[in-house]
């Protein structure tokens, strides 16, 4: 017989849920931080309370100070200081953007088309930020080096930090503006800021608050980034190269004519089917489609 048949209580659903509570490590003060969070208009409270709970390993100042943080409406990545990416641990923090799940699009569609993984790739991450696009990219292919361009002081020094951990000797991360990356490259990446001022403004607080403009401000119509990256693509591929960029909902079709001097080869569904990453070539390549080298 199975212990639960033999202790099973009466009262089974109220016994069972606050086993599971404990189970997870939450006590009293966490549900009734996850109330205050709720009642502050934070979808994930639960969520969110047994996060930081787990972060504040029991100090109640530190777990106070911590959900004090996530009713300013904090993003959680920030007050834990680190978020996965892609099964990578990577240090974040106020001054840089926190990576999305969306964003590994571009590392799986970057895996479609290298099938060798043993390839000795050069790799370019324009606005590189934590550094989580060219460090997962690293991690895939082991005997790829890249580089990593952010113009911003405070996403720089985290995306150094990340590089130094995860990708020691293979990963350089410079603090200069992407017009000063020099090529060529295999693959050059990039999740440019897309979203325009207006919509901002009706983002949710935890980003339109706390994350970095210069990571989201794409300009009037949010193709600002775009438009320069089509200007300076086409000098970094090596001819057999491709360039992976993410896209915001809504804005594929607007794509292929900011890009004259590349083919738009296809665009990538993330995983909710929203169009996210177009995958761009220099045009007029005839060499062998195979695996880049
Ligand atoms: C949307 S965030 C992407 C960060 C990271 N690649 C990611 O996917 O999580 C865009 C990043 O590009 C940087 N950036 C914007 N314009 C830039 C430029 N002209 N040169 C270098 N970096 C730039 C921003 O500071 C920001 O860190």
């Amino acid at each position: 017989m199975r212990w639960w048949r033999r202790t099973r209580p009466t009262a089974w659903p109220n016994m069972r849920r606050r086993t599971i509570d404990r189970e997870d490590g939450v006590n009293d003060a966490a549900l009734e931080a996850a109330k205050r969070l709720a009642a502050a208009g934070i979808d994930s409270a639960r969520v969110d309370a047994r996060l930081l709970w787990g972060f504040a390993g029991g100090d109640a100042a530190t777990f106070d100070a911590a959900i004090a943080r996530r009713l300013q409406r904090e993003p959680v990545a920030y007050i834990l200081g680190h978020k996965e990416f892609w099964s990578l641990d990577l240090e974040v923090g106020p001054g840089v953007l926190v990576p999305r799940p969306d964003t590994e699009t571009l590392i799986e569609e970057a895996v479609r088309l290298v099938p060798d993984r043993t390839a000795p790739l050069a790799i370019a991450d324009l606005g590189t930020g934590s550094g989580a696009i060219l460090l997962a990219a690293l991690a895939e292919f082991p005997n790829a080096h890249g580089i990593g361009f952010e113009s911003s002081p405070a996403a720089f020094d985290y995306a150094a930090r990340n590089a130094a951990r995860l990708a020691p000797g293979r990963a350089e991360m410079r603090l200069v503006d992407w017009t000063a990356a020099a090529g060529p490259f295999d693959l050059v990446f990039s999740n440019p800021p897309y979203i325009p001022p207006a919509e901002i403004e009706s983002l949710d607080p935890d980003v339109r608050d706390h994350e970095p403009r210069a990571a989201l401000d794409g300009g009037p119509d949010g193709l600002d980034a775009y438009r320069a990256l089509g200007r300076l693509l086409p000098g970094l591929l090596k001819p057999g190269g491709h360039a992976l960029l993410e896209i915001g909902a809504g804005q594929a079709g607007a794509m292929e004519p900011l890009f004259p001097g590349l083919e738009l080869m296809r665009i990538t569904p993330d995983l909710s089917g929203v169009p996210r990453c177009i995958v761009l070539k220099p045009r007029n390549f005839l060499g062998n489609p195979g695996p880049i080298r």
